[in-house]
Formats: C-alpha cells, structure tokens, sequence
C-alpha cells in the first residue's frame, strides 16, 4: 500500500527552546527539555505533547491501519481497526508499566500519546481484533474489485491483504443497495461502503453543506443526501478522494482507466489565482484526473470543483493545432517557419511605418514564458508596449469552512479571480520594462499608435472582446492562442500554444506565492515559450540559436512552401536557425541575473516525481 497513507502529514517540527531573562539583552539558551517518547510495535519514537498515538505513529512511518481517521477532520473513532493495547507508566506506583482501560484495546486514532507509554497495534489481541473487524466490513462488502474504479488504490483491498483473513466464512446472502445518483459529480456505490462517514464529516465541516447524512440503523445504514438536496457545493468532488473504498467514484472518472496506468505529475492550479496544490494523472499523452496534493500552507487536503474538472480545455477538439498566415487576403495553414517569417516580416513592416509594438500578456502564462515573450517583444522594439490581459474575477473570495475567514492561514480558499499568474506576469513585466504594465482595460486606449500587435491568450474559454478584435483588424496581429475565438479571423498569423498542462514554469498565487511546475503531457503544438526562443532566433538573436552539440551546425527550420499566386505554384524555401530549447529552469535562472533574485530564492519546486518499486521479489536465476 501507498505509505505515508492519504490524510497523513508529519508532525510539526518543534519549537526552538530558548527564553529571555527579565533584564537580560542577549537570549539565551536553556537546556533543551527532552522531547517525550512513546514505544509503538518496538520502536521508540519522539513527540510533541498533543499528537496522539496514530498521528505519532504516521509521523515516524509505523503502520498502523486507519479508515475513519483523517488529519483534517474529527475522529469518531467509528471504525475500530486502530485499536491498539496500550501501556503507561503508574507514577504512584513508582513508574511502573501499567494496562490502560484495563487491559482493553482502546483506539489509537483518539488517545494522546504519553511519556513513556508503550504501545502494540501487532500483539495478538490488536491483531485479532484487526481481523475480526475487516472480517465484519467484508460481510456485505461485493467483491467486484475487477470493474471498481478504486481498484488499486483502495484501502480495503491493501488492509485485507495486510490484515484480513485469507477466507469468508460467512454463508449468508449480502445484503444489497442501490447505485445512487448523489448530485453533479458523485456516484454512491452504497454497499461498497464501509461507514467510516468522512464523507459525512467533510461535508459538514469542512464544506459546511450539510447535504450527505446517514440513514437506516446496522447493516441496513446507508449514506444518502438529505431529501430534497444533492451534493452539490463546490467542493463536492472531494469526498470521492475521502472515500477509502470505492463507495463514492467521480462520475467524471468511472471507468475511465485502471489507476495503476496512470502517471502523476506535480502541477499547479492552472485556471484559478489558488496556487492550490494538484497532481495531474494521465496516461499515453491524456489527462484522465485532477487531484488534490496536500499542502499545509495554501490548499490543505482539498480542491474545488472548478479545479477538479475545468482542464477539459487541454484535450478539446477545436485546439489550434496548425499555423496559420495570411495569405492574399485569407488565413491559411502555415508551416512554422513560414508562419514565423511572416509574423517577424509584418511587424518589420508595421514598425518602418512609424508604429509601435504592443504586446498583450495573457495572465494564463507562467512568469518564464512571459519574460521571453518581453525579451523579444524588446528585441523587436525597444519602445513595445507591455499590457496584461483580461483578468476575469466571479464574485469574491470563499473561505471554507464558511465559519473562516478567507485570510484565517487554516481556511481553505476558493479564490474569485479565475487566471493561475496575473501577478507573477505583472512582477516580470515590471522588472524588464522598469514600470507597471498597462491593465487590459486601458490596454486599446494606449495603442493608437500601435502599428503591430502580440496577443496571447491560452484562456479555456472565449476571452475576447469584440473591441480588441476590432483594433486587431486594423494592425497587423500576430495571435498566440490555444483555443478559436473571434481573433482568429482578425489575426494575421496564428501561432498555436500549449495550456499550462503541457509546459513548465512558475505561477504566483493570490497571496504572492511562487510555485513552479512541470510539464505532465506533451503539447499538441509549440509552447508559448517556445515560440518566444524560436522568434528571437529567427529575429537573429545568436544566443537563442540552437546548436546541435555533435557538430555545432547551426540547423535551421526549413519549410518548402508555394508561395506564388495563380494555378502554377512556385515553390519557395524559408529557412530559419532553429530557437534554443525553452527550458523554465534556465529561463529562471536568466531572470535571476535580470534583477529577479526572487526566482532563485522563493520559487518552491514541484516534489519529484518517485517511483515505487515493485513489490514482487526477483529471484536470481
Ligand atoms: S461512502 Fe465512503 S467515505 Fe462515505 S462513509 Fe462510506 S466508506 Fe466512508
Ligand atoms: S481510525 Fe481509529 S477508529 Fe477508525
């Protein structure tokens, strides 16, 4: 089974022991207390007072099984198969090892550790009673792991194998429930159930909606919605990864694929200012899932449903794909060196006419991207205009639970302003340019004397108005989007980009925090910063120029195109150096030396990624 468990975090680290003196102007040190200590199954660990045995035990890496138990939540210690003996020292019988609650198991879940105490989640008593209790939850429970979508990944499978019995001796028929429709997201396989009631619990207090609950008494209880509600709030999809078997499954997800095929990678929220923690699993180039990825600091355990489900935009079927250039008066696929000429030409042209460049920087692109689209928007004219682009924001801010506040550091925030980097792109675009970036909406009041313009969009729906088509029609447009929109027809180049799914870079959250992230598929077309290097190479720039490493060859993108008019096409070559590799790693390290010291310093980076080794040993032939 996956170790550390799901709803586990480690203990915090402790406090520094230091202390002033009435009087004393230097600090200064007092011995260190000695930490308490507590023995689980043998070892003895250290903890801070307040944990209790479980959370001690998790800290340190000591198994011991747990369904109902979440860091997050309360503990009604509902499910039993934590229960552990446990021994403590009498102090009025000189210090002397004693049985608690008289010998009987008590829960490990709810009971504080203490100094000394001596616990065993694997003596014979603690295991029967392990056993007796998957024993009673396997009763009704179908065995139908091969089509459950939490085959794989469910904790009643891994702690039958660990802790249950090899045989059913029950004889009598299952008792059988209904699949149940819970509301937009969730489905209720009610009989894989094992009543732990996280979900229950989550949806009181943490979501603070109050639409799940139990009904029906024994081996008749069941859970349901309240009459007359649906799980329905937005954060809905969460108890489906509270679940520890396969009773609530994503609708969005049922049979989708096998868990063990799917890949994770590290990412961060890329439609929202939450810099919420995720991990994005996929397959084959597909994106199948989004999960939450604990973070004490800005998500916790959870995300909202409009993270959970709003990267569908990544795989949609209308994704610009192709180049495009206009061509005699139409817009038409283009290879990319082509695409790019044309693009680099048009704004030569634009510019020896007296106009400006202004380039439009969509708040969807990670601060890397954005600070190469700046050094080459410089590159091209010094004097280019720097706008950030729509900043969409719905309604305010949510704290959850409801009773917190949204700047409480332990309330989980559903943020109103739904772009990933609106202020990582105005901290770039302020360093390259020494002053603030133009807002969107002043952005067509300042470009009356705007010759060419950059726009780039990657929004995952129709950002443009019909304002900015209009001033794009009239200047010649290059457009670095991911998705049609009316820009399309008023756009003399089309460069297709990549969504943040397909790249890596750095997002700054709401409350200015900078987290990097990396690539989980292959784009479907060139990155945004891709197309930033590829230009600056084409524009000549001798550091952007890729060079193959074997023979120091400058190679150059080629597209043999027909470019003459009339029935009889003449074919032309448009040869181009190729651009360096867009690397954020080193983009961040070029933004360093460029006054951003904070990219070296604050920017938190993705875990790895690790690969946990199989659990079948090899035998030496
Ligand atoms: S549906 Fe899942 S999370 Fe809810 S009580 Fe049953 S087992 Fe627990
Ligand atoms: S985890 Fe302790 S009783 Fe459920």
């Amino acid at each position: 089974m996956p170790w550390p468990p799901r709803g586990y975090h480690a203990a915090p680290e402790p406090a520094p022991a230091t202390a002033r003196l009435p009087g004393h102007p230097t600090p200064f040190t007092e011995d260190p207390q000695p930490m308490p200590s507590i023995t689980i199954n043998g070892t003895t660990v250290d903890f801070e007072p307040g944990q209790t045995i479980l959370q001690v035990a998790n800290a340190h890496g000591i198994e011991i099984p747990f369904y109902c138990y979440h860091d997050a939540l309360s503990r009604p210690a509902q499910c039993r198969i934590c229960l552990g003996e446990i021994w403590a020292p009498n102090p009025r019988n000189e210090n002397k090892l004693e049985p608690q609650a008289g010998g009987k198991l008590q829960p490990t879940c709810t009971t504080m550790a203490g100094d000394g105490m001596v616990v065993y989640t694997d003596s014979p008593k603690a295991v029967a009673n392990q056993k007796a209790v998957m024993e009673y939850l396997l009763i009704n429970h179908p065995l139908d792991c091969p089509v459950c979508d939490q085959s794989g990944e469910c904790f009643l499978q891994d702690y039958s194998y660990e802790y249950g019995r090899g045989v059913s001796r029950f004889q009598e028929q299952k008792v059988k429930q209904a699949k149940k429709d819970l509301g937009p997201h969730v489905w209720l396989y009610a009989d894989r159930c094992i009543m732990c009631t996280r979900c229950v619990r989550f949806d009181r207090e943490v979501a603070g909606a109050g639409e799940l609950m139990i009904g029906g008494r024994g081996n008749r209880s069941e859970i349901d919605v309240f009459p007359g509600k649906a799980l329905d709030n937005e954060l809905s999809g969460n108890v489906v990864d509270l679940c520890p078997v396969g009773a609530l499954l994503d609708k969005d997800f049922l049979f989708a694929q096998r868990v063990w095929f799917l890949k994770k990678t590290a990412s961060i929220d890329g439609i929202t200012a939450s810099g919420d923690n995720i991990s994005i699993e996929h397959n084959e180039g597909k994106v199948y899932r989004i999960k939450p990825r604990e973070n004490e600091k800005i998500n916790k355990f959870w995300i909202t449903d409009e993270v959970r489900y709003g990267w569908k935009f990544i795989h949609s079927p209308d994704r610009l794909t192709e180049p495009k250039a206009r061509r005699y008066g139409a817009l038409v696929e283009a290879e990319w060196p082509r695409a790019y000429r044309a693009s680099l030409d048009g704004i030569q042209a634009a510019m020896d006419k007296g106009g400006r460049l202004a380039v439009l920087f969509s708040p969807m692109l990670p601060c890397e991207e954005a600070y190469a689209l700046a050094t080459l928007a410089k590159t091209l004219d010094d004097n280019a205009i720097f706008a950030v682009g729509p900043v969409p924001v719905q309604g305010e801010d949510k704290a959850f639970p409801p009773t917190k506040s949204v700047d409480d550091d332990d309330a989980f925030v559903m943020v109103a302003e739904k772009v990933p980097n609106a202020r990582g792109i105005r901290r770039v675009l302020k360093a390259v340019s020494g002053k603030d970036p133009i807002e969107f909406h002043e952005f067509l009041g300042t470009i009356t004397n705007a010759g060419a313009l950059i726009l780039t969009g990657n929004y995952p729906n129709d950002w443009v108005p019909q304002e900015l088509a209009a001033a794009a029609t009239e200047r010649f447009t290059v457009l670095i989007d991911t998705l049609p929109t009316r820009l399309i027809d008023a756009s003399d180049v089309v460069l297709p980009g990549a969504t943040w799914a397909e790249k890596a870079g750095t997002f700054e959250n709401h409350r200015g925090l900078l987290q990097a992230f990396n690539p989980a598929i292959p784009p479907v077309a060139r990155t945004e910063g891709q197309i930033a290097h590829d230009l600056l190479a084409a524009s000549g720039v001798d550091a952007y120029i890729a060079q193959r490493p074997e023979s120091h060859f400058r190679r150059p993108d080629v597209a043999v195109v027909d470019d003459g008019p009339g029935q009889v096409p003449q074919a032309t070559e448009v040869e181009l150096p190729r651009g360096l590799l867009f690397a954020a790693a080193s983009v961040r390290t070029q933004m360093v030396d460029a006054g951003m010291p904070e990219f070296a310093s604050d920017v938190s980076l993705p875990p790895e990624a690790t690969r946990k080794g199989g659990d079948m040993r090899v035998v030496e032939l």
